[in-house]
């Protein structure tokens, strides 16, 4: 369901993202603007407040992770369900993540990568990338349905 144009201005984009900034920001961004999502990570240590958050070197480390697995969404755009099937198993079945969660995430994440690349993402790109992050986040809920 991807045109070629979407195709090409998704992986474009991509390969200007910074994964270890952007996932930082993005998850540390997504706990500060929505801060009930901060109860999934107890373990992470010090969450007292946005600064603590934006330089807590395990919500870092995490964001980090969750980007660079949401690039194998990038890599195979057409088979993103069957990517992350084994991680809609853990996020539903044992880490019981709302699903809602997964679209909050999706657009800090645009918003971030909006805040770093500026002119170069313009609309129809923004547009493809709301797109994809709606996918990922349909994908990861599929355990849910
Ligand atoms: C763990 C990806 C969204 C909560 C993980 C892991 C990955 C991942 C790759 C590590 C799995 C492993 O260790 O085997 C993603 C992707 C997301 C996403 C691609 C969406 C784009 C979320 C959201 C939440 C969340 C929205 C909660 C609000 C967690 C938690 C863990 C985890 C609590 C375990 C952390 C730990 O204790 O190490 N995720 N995730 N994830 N994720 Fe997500």
């Amino acid at each position: 369901h991807w045109t070629p144009e979407e195709k090409q201005m998704i992986t474009s984009l991509w390969a200007k993202v910074n994964v270890a900034e952007c996932g930082g920001e993005a998850l540390a961004r997504m706990m500060i603007v929505y801060p009930w999502t901060q109860r999934f990570f107890s373990t992470f240590g010090n969450l007292s407040n946005p600064q603590a958050i934006q330089h807590n070197p395990k919500v870092l480390e995490h964001g980090k992770k969750v980007l660079t697995s949401f690039g194998n969404a990038v890599k195979d755009l057409d088979h993103i369900k069957e990517t992350f099937a084994h991680l809609s198993e853990l996020h539903c079945e044992k880490l019981h993540v709302d699903p809602e969660n997964f679209k909050l995430l999706g657009n800090v994440l645009v918003i971030v990568l909006a805040a770093h690349i500026r002119k170069d993402f313009p609309p129809a790109c923004q547009a493809a990338w709301h797109k994809l992050v709606a996918a990922v986040a349909h994908a990861l809920a599929l355990r849910y349905h």
